[in-house]
């Protein structure tokens, strides 16, 4: 509809093209402004007029077509209303032929996407802040997944760096094998963060940090062996949460898998005349910013020389459309180094490398007066992911306890809400914004929450149980007996999830998802209220369930692209 809309636009207005005129078109929340409305305010630069003179005059040349009831302008906006039964089949039959299908392109079609993602550092713990990578990087896979692409998804474990040798230091001064085995990556933590309290009082404990990492980058097997021992304690660890929010990765290959790839892309950086000495340092000049450091004087690498020589192979490895990194905002400037190095190297594909960057995430303080508590590794000040998850869990089961003790699957429907009422909070803004983690906001059922969500799709899910009729049987007879607002409101938010996907993919971001999830559990929650759905006559019943059938399709669709179950009882 959007489409034909945007075609009819288009012959009217030559100076725009038509996939500008497209994303253009808005979807009014009153219908009273009609189904559609076309803002004038970008042709009025180019025009040189006012965007109400244009509105106007625009209002006046579109021909009336068949599926145009009426046409209106208002201030700076070209409404259209459209006849509500051509509306209401071209949103609907196509979601009731496609069921679940519907808007899930699984044609891999349009090529690669490498997506890295999650990425956490070895013997650090997996802290509130690595969850939001892990949830969009999860949800982009999702959204470029039902979009027609094959997405590889690269977990680039920081498991290479200075770190090691603090924690080799602090493991021989502060603690012990049988310690480390019994209690795991809290113990790492605890000695990680001991030794940058000590190491305040007394530097030389940083030397002999980097001493050990220099071994280890020279192949010191003493050292090596307990790097090796701590990755698989934190890989172990790991792995729980990943179980936990259903995540799987297609690589595991990360900082270290690159160590023996580095020598030839520096003499490539070298041959291709980009590096530059400085201070015995080896760094790449780049304009606007400084230089990029692709070794120290000390010969040993860097973060960014892993990352130039991780993209040189995941171009090889795949030859991808695109690759896509999702990290926390501070790693801006990393990524726009890495980018221009690629660029400076000669390498068109430079322009398919893309940074995702989040914002910070901090727990609401439970002393109201103090300030939200920001994420330091380093200080020790970290909610453990795995805490916050079964903690999530558990505080949804004390709700189902108190609302719905007779449930069925009580475990298994808490573990669903409770992970999914994270992971919708962390994308429900703009993901550039930072987040203050909240459990009355994450756990209300009735605000714009994931809970709010699943709970409108099992809702959904009780009237069709009720009807006693089974999916498939729900076709729809007639589409002129669905006249109410809130059951064309509806609809045409139904409709809408195509053009939502396209534009959470290209613009990166899930929380469009998200919003749209709220909007349409809004919308039915509405025509729940206003319309009685089962009915005796049989007409307005079966058209009625359409709506229905339709809604739980699109709500367990757009769930799924947040990563996030939907459970048919609640
Ligand atoms: N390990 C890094 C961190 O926790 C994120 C890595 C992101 N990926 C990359 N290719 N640099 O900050």
């Amino acid at each position: 509809m959007k489409k034909k809309l945007a075609n009819l636009l288009s012959e009217n207005i030559p100076n725009l093209d038509k996939q500008t005129i497209y994303d253009l078109i808005e979807v009014p929340l009153n219908t009273s402004m009609g189904d559609y409305a076309f803002p004038c305010f970008k042709l009025a630069k180019e025009l040189k007029k006012s965007p109400k003179i244009i509105a106007k005059e625009l209002a006046e040349k579109i021909e009336k077509v068949n599926f145009i009831e009426k046409i209106e302008c208002v201030n700076a906006y070209v409404n259209f209303f459209v006849d509500k039964e051509i509306l209401l089949k071209h949103m609907l039959i196509p979601i009731l032929k496609q069921g679940e299908k519907f808007g899930m392109d699984k044609s891999k079609s349009k090529g690669n996407i490498v997506i890295d993602f999650s990425s956490p550092n070895i013997a650090k713990p997996f802290h509130i802040g690595h969850l939001r990578s892990t949830v969009i990087g999860k949800s982009l896979y999702r959204i470029f997944e039902a979009s027609g692409y094959d997405c590889i998804s690269i977990n680039h474990l920081g498991d290479w760096g200075t770190q090691f040798g603090k924690l080799i230091v602090a493991y021989k001064k502060y603690s012990s094998k049988e310690e480390i085995e019994q209690k795991g990556i809290q113990e790492l933590l605890r000695i990680y963060v001991l030794f940058h309290e000590e190491a305040e009082k007394n530097p030389e404990l940083e030397q002999q940090a980097r001493d050990y990492f220099t071994k280890m980058e020279q192949g010191d097997e003493e050292t090596l062996e307990l790097w090796r021992w701590f990755k698989k304690i934190s890989l172990k660890e790991f792995e729980d949460v990943y179980n936990l929010l259903d995540v799987q990765f297609d690589s595991f290959n990360g900082e270290a898998f690159y160590n023996d790839k580095m020598a030839p892309v520096i003499q490539e950086l070298e041959d291709k005349n980009l590096i530059k000495v400085s201070d015995g340092a080896k760094i790449v000049e780049l304009e606007d910013m400084p230089p990029c450091l692709i070794t120290k004087r000390d010969g040993s690498t860097l973060y960014a020389t892993r990352d130039i020589t991780a993209a040189e192979y995941r171009k090889e490895t795949y030859n991808f459309e695109k690759c896509i990194y999702v990290t926390a905002l501070q790693q801006n400037l990393h990524f726009k180094q890495l980018f221009e190095v690629i660029k400076k190297m000669g390498y068109e594909w430079y322009k398919d490398l893309v940074h995702v960057p989040f914002g910070m995430v901090s727990i609401e303080s439970e002393d109201k007066d103090k300030p939200a508590q920001a994420i330091a590794t380093r200080k020790g000040n970290v909610i453990l992911l795995q805490d916050l998850l079964t903690q999530a869990i558990q505080k949804t089961k004390e709700i189902i306890e108190e609302k719905n003790p007779t449930l069925e699957d009580k475990d298994k429907v808490a573990m669903q809400v409770g992970i999914g009422a994270i992971i919708f909070d962390d994308m429900y803004n703009t993901i550039i914004k930072d987040v203050e983690f909240s459990w009355t906001k994450v756990l209300n059922f009735d605000g714009e929450t994931g809970p709010y969500v699943q709970y409108t799709h099992a809702r959904a899910c009780s009237v069709l149980r009720k009807s006693k009729l089974a999916k498939h049987c729900i076709r729809l007879v007639n589409f002129s007996f669905i006249t109410d607002e809130a059951s064309i409101n509806l609809a045409k938010q139904l409709g809408n999830f195509k053009s939502i996907l396209s534009d959470a993919a290209n613009k990166y971001e899930p929380s469009i998802i998200a919003r749209y999830a709220v909007n349409v559990a809004q919308a039915f929650n509405k025509f729940y209220h206003d319309v009685p759905i089962l009915v005796d006559d049989y007409d307005v019943k079966y058209s009625r369930l359409t709506l229905v059938c339709c809604t739980i399709d699109i709500l367990k669709n757009a769930l799924y692209l947040l990563g996030i179950s939907a459970p048919t009882q609640m």
